[in-house]
Order: C-alpha cells, then sequence, then structure tokens
C-alpha cells in the first residue's frame, strides 16, 4: 500500500497536474473533426507524439498523462515507445481502462459505465507494462428524469469495484464521477449542479469504503460545482470555486491525497481560472490539481492541424496552457499571464 499512496501523492505533486490523453476513438474523431483531419492510427500517434515531446511541459508542469490501451503499446515514429518518453520526464503513465458509458437499462437519460468483466487480468497487464494509475468515468446526466437514485447508486458501486481491483493491482484508481455540465438538455442552474453533486460524491465515497478502497492510495477525479453549458445563469468564478469546495469538503474525506479536476467543456481559461480561485482557499484538506482533456489540449490541436511543420507552434501553445494550469495549481494564476501570451 505505501507505493500506491508514494504514487497517488507524486501525481498531486504541488505545482503540477494530469494530462488526460485518452480520448477513445470516438472521441479523438471529434477533436480531429475540429481541425479536418482524418482519423487513422498514425495521425493519432502523431498528435500524441506532439504532446508528449514537449519536454518543458512535461518535465515541469505534468505529473502523470492517462492513456488509451492503444497509446500505453505504441512507439513513436522513430520507434520509441510512448510509456518511455513518459519516464524519460518522470511522468507517470496511466490508462483509462473503462470501456465507456452505455445507457442503463430501465432508465431514462442516464447511463452505467461498463468495463468490469477481466479487469483484473487488464490491470494486471497495465501494471507490467507500467501504468501507475487507472482511470474509470461514470456519468451523471441532469434532466427532468435523470439521474435517479438508482443512476448514482448504481455509478458509485462500479466506481468501487474498480477501485479495489485496482488497488489489487498495484495500480492507483482515479475515480471520476463526472457530473455532466454539457449533457442534454445542459440548462440547469448552478443549485441543480451543487446538489446533484454532493448526492454523487456522499454515494461514491460510501461504496468505496464498503468496498475497503484505502482512500489515501486514490485520486478523485469530479466534476466542478458550474451551472450547464447552456444555461443561462452567469456565475462569477468565487463562486464557483466556493460551491465546489464546498461540496468536497462535505463529502469528500481528508485522506484522500488529492483531487484532479476534470475540464468538463469549460473554456480553457474559465478551467485554469477555477482551479486557481479554489487553491487560494485557506486550510484545503487535499491537494487540488487539474486533470484536463481539452481544457489543455484544444489550443494545441488548433495550432498543430495535423502538420508536421507545426509541431514546434502547437507544443509551445500545449506549454503555455500547462504552465497557466500549474499556477492555477498553486493559486497564481492571473488573467493578465494569459492575454500577455
Ligand atoms: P475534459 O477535461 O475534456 O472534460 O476530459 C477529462 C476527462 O478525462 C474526461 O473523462
Amino acid at each position: 500500500m505505501a507505493s500506491l499512496h508514494a504514487i497517488a501523492r507524486k501525481l498531486v505533486t504541488k505545482g503540477k497536474g494530469i494530462l488526460a490523453a485518452d480520448e477513445s476513438e470516438g472521441t479523438i474523431a471529434k477533436r480531429f473533426a475540429l481541425i479536418g483531419l482524418p482519423v487513422t492510427l498514425e495521425s493519432r500517434r502523431d498528435y500524441r507524439e506532439m504532446l508528449f515531446r514537449s519536454t518543458d511541459a512535461m518535465t515541469n508542469y505534468i505529473s502523470g498523462v492517462i492513456l488509451t490501451e492503444e497509446t500505453l503499446e505504441q512507439k513513436a515514429r522513430d520507434g520509441t515507445p510512448f510509456h518511455e518518453l513518459l519516464n524519460a520526464a518522470d511522468v507517470i503513465p496511466g490508462i483509462k481502462v473503462d470501456r465507456g458509458a452505455f445507457e442503463m437499462p430501465g432508465s431514462r437519460d442516464e447511463k452505467i459505465t461498463e468495463g468490469l468483466d477481466g479487469l483484473r487480468q487488464r490491470l494486471a497487464h497495465y501494471a507490467k507494462l507500467g501504468a501507475g494509475f487507472a482511470k474509470w468515468r461514470g456519468v451523471i446526466a441532469i434532466s427532468s428524469y435523470a439521474p435517479s437514485r438508482n443512476g448514482i447508486r448504481a455509478n458509485a458501486h462500479v466506481l468501487a469495484r474498480y477501485a479495489m481491483y485496482c488497488q489489487e493491482a498495484g495500480i492507483v484508481p482515479v475515480v471520476e464521477p463526472e457530473v455532466l455540465a454539457d449533457g442534454e438538455p445542459g440548462d440547469h442552474s448552478i443549485q441543480r449542479c451543487e446538489e446533484v453533486t454532493g448526492e454523487t460524491l456522499e454515494a461514491v465515497f460510501k461504496e468505496l469504503r464498503l468496498a475497503g478502497v484505502d482512500l489515501g492510495g486514490m485520486l478523485l477525479k469530479p466534476n466542478m460545482v458550474t451551472p450547464g453549458i447552456r444555461s443561462r445563469d452567469r456565475v462569477s468564478v468565487a463562486e464557483v470555486a466556493k460551491r465546489t469546495v464546498d461540496k468536497l469538503r462535505s463529502f469528500v474525506p481528508a485522506a484522500v491525497p488529492g483531487i484532479a479536476f476534470l475540464s468538463g467543456g469549460q473554456s480553457d481559461e474559465e478551467a485554469t481560472a477555477h482551479l486557481s480561485a479554489m487553491n487560494q482557499i485557506e486550510d484545503l484538506p487535499w491537494a487540488l490539481t487539474f486533470s484536463y482533456g481539452r481544457a489543455l489540449q484544444t489550443q494545441a490541436l488548433v495550432a498543430w492541424g495535423g502538420e508536421d511543420a507545426n509541431v514546434g507552434v502547437a507544443q509551445a501553445a500545449f506549454t503555455h496552457r500547462a504552465r497557466m494550469n500549474a499556477l492555477a495549481s498553486l493559486g497564481q494564476w492571473k488573467p493578465e499571464l494569459d492575454l500577455a501570451a
């Protein structure tokens, strides 16, 4: 268990956070559509190689990268395995192990994440390949029908079973219950998000405790408390920060070493500003950092555009975003820093 604790703490080292680069083939296709790039094994590899070879960002601001199964076993163009590139930058390779969220039987607007079958064997394999941590995402939608108590309970239960399998394999589970801001219809208020986030976190920690998960050897990857992305409510950065930290304080035990947020459709700058504001709140019992996908990658993806010639500018864009979020994890980000860039 000592090493689980050490890995979890290293992932939330002060001034660093996690890069989520675990887009499924379907999701990366959506991202590449932004730049009109066809999705092939090579284009996915080239894109991720651009990110992982951003040495400044990787060495200074990133503690871990969440990979897909494909990427964990993939090699860069020159034949160097990706996990070696990451190890060389002292970045811990992680792996997304869920098989996606599917419509939940007997329920309306809700999903349940699948992938427990065979997970013990898969985790043993990923551990041999050097994965230090894993991720499983449960999604909780907000609509006039969702979430139901059963939907929350079922997703929480599955997260706890996943987390136990991970710890058994010596892999740190990153437990991700995402209350969707960008689901359908996505027009809910911040109060509704707050209420559902509280119910979800309460259920998740109840199940984690029942299952016997060692809370010191895991990380939580939650949403922030925000209005839905199509809500007309305008809320301040300080309000998001306060409501999010209040909910976390109510339900996340201090034994959990760190909380690494997802960005969930927030703009790059919003995701950074919210994280920085939370880190300015006093007496937080856990480290608060980022585990962003879109909010770390979008500028770099657009700058790259699928062209070798743009790798340098794309890496500069990624490094800038990583640095801004690293500062936010210390509560030291300022809007002027983004403006200046
Ligand atoms: P976003 O930051 O783009 O929401 O992605 C994070 C993630 O890992 C979602 O599972």
